[in-house]
């Protein structure tokens, strides 16, 4: 089981997550607030890539598993931290961050915007309001002038969906509103702002390779006999999942509520796909919660799949789904016609390695099967590299490195799974024995929701990529 030469082998960070001292955003105010974040946990130390250049040690380790690539982001509150000033020891510091990398001969991808927010930009409406859009391209803008010839391969914006969804529907993130019109503002705000940040990255450097990550789950009905639960089902697949993909192919957002949005500028807006994939859910009717669209996520349970584990050493959010990500994959793969396609982030959060290794072996299966179907995939980012910050679960609920951190002494130590992957990115191929080992009989499992709409995502309108 060979993977296409040139395959990108890699982990994927995020600024906020790594790199402590990042006290000027958004996140760093909702983790003062008491009860948000778990055990009163901060992002002040985080992985001190920031205070103590630990990338460095980080790059390291990432090149001795065999890594060829990197995923992170860039802090638009470091690099811009007052409205229009720019700050050179910010801009200096990525310079030595992306010069590391390439030193090492692994290929950066840079994110630039996940999830924190400058708090001068929260002040006047982060992304309820279209003033984000010539800011975000100004940032965007300045970026790419300052750090395009170390990186020719970047994500907009991480997740639009998840942003929307924790922020303004369930209140979880900064700025933890419950507002329907809000979120769906803040999508088509980010939408818009894709594309004019697409169009900017180009316009300051023609070769660049531009995207966005996507975060797609896998959807089943809580029981498939329910057309409640099927409706509920389909509603959150299609503004979960669908709602931002196809306004990036269709050029409007289309929303009940009188909210349609027109984005032409958005068409053609993606070289290539990231997607970020974790798990699948299943999805019950529930009147109680109109604002989530009248469904709710059952409690994970390890579905179709033989590990008896217990569950506490990953708190998983949900259903472990190779299949899931498989038909994922297919389902880019027709919605992007040929785009290649990278998965940005999988992973689960394991402190104990228990299940990653299987979930590694199974998921990596599931994307090979995707390749001989047909799916373009051209890299692989697991997320994480290193333990990290992991939002509102704080530093010690949901572990997702590779490799271990030790917060209070910065110690790291490779776990099983780091091993297993760089064997796998050695040999750009899973051996037959580490799928006998590692790997688990699927069972019948029913389709996801959205695999069966193929009408909705197969288009000729995206530009086919070498
Ligand atoms: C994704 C985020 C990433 C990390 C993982 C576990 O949704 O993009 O920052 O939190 O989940």
């Amino acid at each position: 089981m060979k993977f296409p030469d040139g395959f990108l082998w890699g982990a994927a960070t995020a600024a906020h997550q790594v790199e402590g001292g990042n006290f000027n955003n958004d996140w760093w105010d909702w983790e003062q607030i008491p009860g948000k974040i778990k055990n009163g946990d901060t992002s002040a130390g985080a992985c001190a890539w920031w205070k103590g250049e630990r990338y460095r040690a980080d790059f390291d380790l990432a090149r001795s598993l065999n890594h060829n690539a990197h995923r992170l982001s860039i802090e638009w509150s470091r690099i811009e931290p007052r409205e229009g000033e720019w700050n050179a020891d910010a801009i200096a510091f990525y310079r030595r961050v992306l010069g590391a990398l390439r030193e090492r001969g692994m290929t950066p991808l840079v994110t630039l915007h996940h999830f924190s927010n400058p708090r001068w930009l929260v002040a006047e409406g982060a992304w309820e309001t279209e003033a984000v859009l010539p800011l975000f391209e100004r940032f965007v803008t300045r970026a790419v002038q300052e750090l395009g010839d170390l990186c020719d391969f970047w994500i907009t914006i991480n997740e639009p969906n998840v942003y929307a969804f924790t922020a303004y529907i369930n209140g979880l993130w900064p700025p933890g509103k419950k507002d329907f019109r809000l979120a769906f503002r803040v999508l088509a705000n980010m939408v818009r702002a894709h594309a004019t940040a697409y169009h900017a990255i180009h316009r300051a450097q023609a070769h660049a390779r531009v995207g966005i990550a996507y975060h797609i789950r896998a959807l089943y009905p809580a029981n498939p006999r329910s057309a409640l639960d099927r409706f509920a089902t389909r509603a959150r697949d299609y503004f979960f999942n669908h709602l931002v993909a196809r306004a990036l192919q269709k050029g409007k957002l289309i929303f009940p509520l009188g909210l349609n949005t027109r984005v032409p500028e958005a068409i053609n807006t993606q070289d290539f796909l990231g997607l970020n994939y974790y798990f699948s859910s299943r999805i019950a009717f529930d009147l109680a919660r109109p604002a989530e669209l009248f469904g709710r996520q059952l409690p994970h349970q390890l579905w179709g799949v033989s590990f008896e584990k217990d569950l506490e050493s990953w708190f998983g959010t949900g259903d472990i789904d190779p299949q899931g990500f498989y038909g994922t994959l297919m389902w880019l793969a027709r919605y992007g016609n040929g785009i290649p396609i990278y998965v940005t982030e999988n992973g689960i959060g394991d402190a104990r390695d228990e299940i990653r290794p299987s979930y590694l072996v199974t998921y990596l299966a599931a994307l090979q099967r995707a390749l001989r179907d047909g799916a373009n995939v051209r890299g692989y980012f697991h997320w994480s590299l290193v333990d990290n910050f992991e939002w509102i679960e704080g530093l010690n609920f949901l572990r997702f490195g590779l490799i271990a951190n030790d917060f209070a002494t910065q110690t790291r130590t490779p776990r099983a799974s780091a091993h297993l992957l760089a064997q796998i990115a050695r040999a750009n191929a899973i051996a037959d024995e580490l799928i006998e080992k590692y790997g688990y009989k699927d069972r019948s499992r029913p389709t996801p929701t959205h695999h069966r709409n193929r009408q909705t995502i197969a288009s000729k309108k995206f530009r086919r990529r070498g």
